[in-house]
């Protein structure tokens, strides 16, 4: 198996470099908190009322969902439950690492399918790799790093071309998407959908994440999730943030907003990007990428060099915070570009 080590170490600097929340949880997200009394934390954590609570919310039945330590593990568990010798995984390159890790510590093959320069869903070329061993697709929708979605009607495709196959349709940024197949869950008997709490919601350190699917598929699934892996302080935290839409809304018109300006001043100082549908964008920085990282981060910015992911060299991801984080990310940004003479200002035609 490769090793993965996420750059974490000293991060006190403002942080985007995880696709995080860069703020705050729910206000009613911190007192629940609060209330978690010491007596509470002597019981093993009993998610059963909590996946009902989170199945209603999706409008699904409580067998259709299991709660899971981050999407992570929801991915883990599929890929253990479904990923044997002689299978297939289906991967569009370059997306989320931890498809490849989890996959690595089965027997399956992995068959990675190269997206183009335009790092567009590489929608035909799946479709053609597709075989009667493929066992799972996974589709990070939107994807990282790339930020690029798939339609709703290219997913629909896939599943009904691959029927011996899970398509597994990953929405860790589907709140800054807007667009979800989770109303397709036992309409399509091979889909099943990833959703975290670690992103919109900022929730990362809580690690929370659910995966919803049939009822026939989602019976495999239990059998290797761990009773308790999703802690006591996780679920009581769940109903207060699902109820709090306000505050979710508030902090993706937050980074939407955001990431229009941010994307304006790439553009002002000539950097290419890639057009985003999620709370991040990648921007082409080229051979001085490591430098670039450097520079960011003395000037008190993290940001993400993608430069190993398939067809990434020289590319850096940026996660989208508020405005005003933004505003300071983008003085940053120019003064890394003028001190690397990247700096390309474009003028109106
Ligand atoms: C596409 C995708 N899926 C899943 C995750 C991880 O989610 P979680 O924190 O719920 O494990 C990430 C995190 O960056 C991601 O980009």
């Amino acid at each position: 198996m490769k090793e993965y080590h996420p750059p974490l170490g000293s991060r006190d600097a403002l942080r985007l470099d995880f696709n995080e929340n860069t703020l705050a949880c729910s206000p009613q997200v911190r007192e629940a908190l609060g209330r978690i009394s010491a007596g509470s934390l002597t019981r093993y954590p009993e998610r059963e009322p909590v996946e009902a609570l989170v199945a209603a919310h999706l409008g699904l039945a409580p067998a259709q969902v299991a709660l899971t330590n981050g999407v992570d593990e929801a991915i883990h568990v599929l890929f253990e439950a479904f990923l044997g010798d002689g299978d297939e995984l289906l991967l569009p390159v370059p997306t989320y690492t931890m498809y490849e890790i989890y996959a690595s510590a089965t027997d399956a093959r992995i068959v990675a399918v190269q997206a183009a320069d335009d790092l567009q869903f590489p929608f035909e070329r799946l479709l053609a790799a597709i075989t009667p061993r493929t066992k799972i697709i996974a589709i990070a929708n939107p994807n990282s790093p790339s930020g690029s979605a798939a339609t709703r009607a290219q997913l629909v495709e896939l599943a009904s071309r691959a029927p011996q196959a899970v398509l597994l349709v990953d929405e860790a940024y589907f709140h800054f998407h807007g667009e979800t197949l989770m109303d397709l869950i036992g309409v399509l008997p091979n889909l099943m959908v990833a959703r975290t709490f670690s992103k919109a919601y900022g929730l990362a350190g809580l690690r929370l994440g659910l995966l919803a699917g049939p009822a026939e598929l989602m019976r495999w699934v239990r059998r290797v999730l761990s009773p308790y892996s999703v802690n006591a302080l996780a679920l009581a935290c769940l109903p207060p943030a699902l109820e709090d839409s306000s505050y979710l809304d508030w902090y993706v018109g937050e980074v939407l907003a955001a990431r229009a300006e941010f994307e304006a001043a790439l553009d002002a100082a000539g950097v290419r990007r890639w057009p985003s549908r999620a709370n991040f964008v990648l921007a082409e920085i080229g051979e001085k990428h490591a430098e670039f990282v450097r520079l960011m981060r003395a000037a008190g910015v993290l940001v993400r060099d993608r430069s190993s992911d398939p067809g990434c060299d020289g590319r850096v991801r940026i996660t989208i915070g508020t405005r005003e984080q933004m505003r300071q990310a983008a003085a940053a940004l120019n003064e890394t570009l003028s001190a690397l003479k990247l700096r390309v200002p474009q003028h109106a035609p």
